[in-house]
């Protein structure tokens, strides 16, 4: 079998920064009930001109500067985005386009806060397959476009953002087993409504905008993420005690408390981009990561767990060694 290896990566915002004293001229509110609630200090939204493919594009070329990498040969382009600058043409497309990579296929795979994790698995399955070799991953999104801002318990969470990863066939793959699952059931408790007014009978409120029940989301999110680290380290013949670094959705960074209380996961060993950069959906995997390994947190050799985790609801996962 082929193996795969993450070879490069790369991360964009918005240059507009919102800090939290931002949602206090909106809603009732506090900087104080955000930063103990979620852990949020700041995030940054895009302008009313400024896109998904946007980030995209930087994201790409924050990755290409930093690793000197080539993309005339990538051969499959993956954007997991919720939030495309329109349903089509792909997210993808466009960055092969604009960014000039003659041989990509390209498309867009959406699983909302999970989406990164899932193109990761997608780019490994197809590199293994041999049809593939060098493939790119971009996990962005723009949720400001979505966000009810008079909504308080959901607008002060979203933040806009991108990161880019190059996945290529090599002789020493560093991308270990993968999970993936799901509990459609539980659709109507995340979602942004489209075409139809229901989900399984439940109707929806139809505003476009990002409708939560968060608290049965965060319980969700801990249980299913503690339990499937235990079963992902397990699948890769590791103790949860030899992960270097998980890197988790960053959703809420009382999530990731909780998930560390219940799986005895020191909590100093979380890469999280929550604290500064909101929940960022697909994107908030590879900025923490790509923050990690700039900041040299991250070492050659460190074995990091990915889960990814949200609407659908879904979750995906692996264990890959920087
Ligand atoms: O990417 C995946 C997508 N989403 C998630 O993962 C979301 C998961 N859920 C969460 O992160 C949290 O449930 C929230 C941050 C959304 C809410 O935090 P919480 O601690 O679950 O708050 P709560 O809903 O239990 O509300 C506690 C109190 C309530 O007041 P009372 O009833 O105790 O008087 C709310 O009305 O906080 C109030 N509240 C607020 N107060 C100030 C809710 N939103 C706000 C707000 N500012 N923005």
């Amino acid at each position: 079998m082929n193996q795969a290896r993450l070879s490069a990566i790369g991360m964009a915002v918005p240059e507009k920064q919102v800090v939290n004293s931002f949602y206090e001229t909106l809603i009732d509110t506090t900087d104080e009930w955000i930063q103990s609630r979620t852990g949020i200090k700041t995030r940054y939204h895009t302008e009313q001109d400024e896109f998904t493919s946007h980030l995209c594009v930087k994201a790409v070329q924050d990755m290409v500067e930093r690793f000197q990498v080539t993309l005339d040969d990538v051969d499959m382009i993956i954007v997991s985005t919720v939030t495309p600058d329109q349903p089509m043409p792909s997210m993808a497309c466009q960055v092969q386009h604009r960014l000039n990579m003659p041989r990509a296929g390209a498309f867009d795979a959406y699983a909302a806060c999970a989406g990164f994790s899932y193109g990761v698995v997608l780019a490994k399955g197809l590199i293994a397959a041999g049809t593939h070799q060098k493939v790119l991953v971009i996990g962005a999104d723009t949720l400001s476009k979505v966000t009810d801002f008079s909504d308080r318990t959901s607008c002060v969470l979203f933040g806009d953002g991108a990161g880019a990863v190059l996945i290529e066939a090599s002789e020493t793959g560093n991308i270990g087993d993968c999970i993936t699952g799901a509990n459609g059931e539980s659709g109507p408790d995340l979602y942004i409504s489209g075409f139809a007014e229901t989900i399984d009978g439940q109707p929806l409120k139809m505003n476009r905008t990002i409708v939560q029940n968060g608290k049965k989301v965060f319980k969700w999110a801990v249980t299913k993420v503690a339990e499937q680290m235990r079963v992902l380290a397990e699948k890769n013949g590791l103790s949860l005690d030899q992960i270097d670094w998980f890197v988790p959705h960053s959703a809420n960074l009382r999530i990731i408390e909780a998930i560390c209380n219940e799986t005895g996961f020191p909590v100093e060993k979380v890469l999280e981009s929550i604290v500064d950069y909101g929940n960022t959906s697909s994107a908030s995997i590879p900025i923490a990561l790509s923050n990690g390994i700039q900041s040299g947190k991250v070492k050659k050799g460190d074995k990091v767990m990915l889960l990814g985790f949200g609407g659908g609801l879904a979750f995906a996962g692996t264990v890959m060694e920087w």
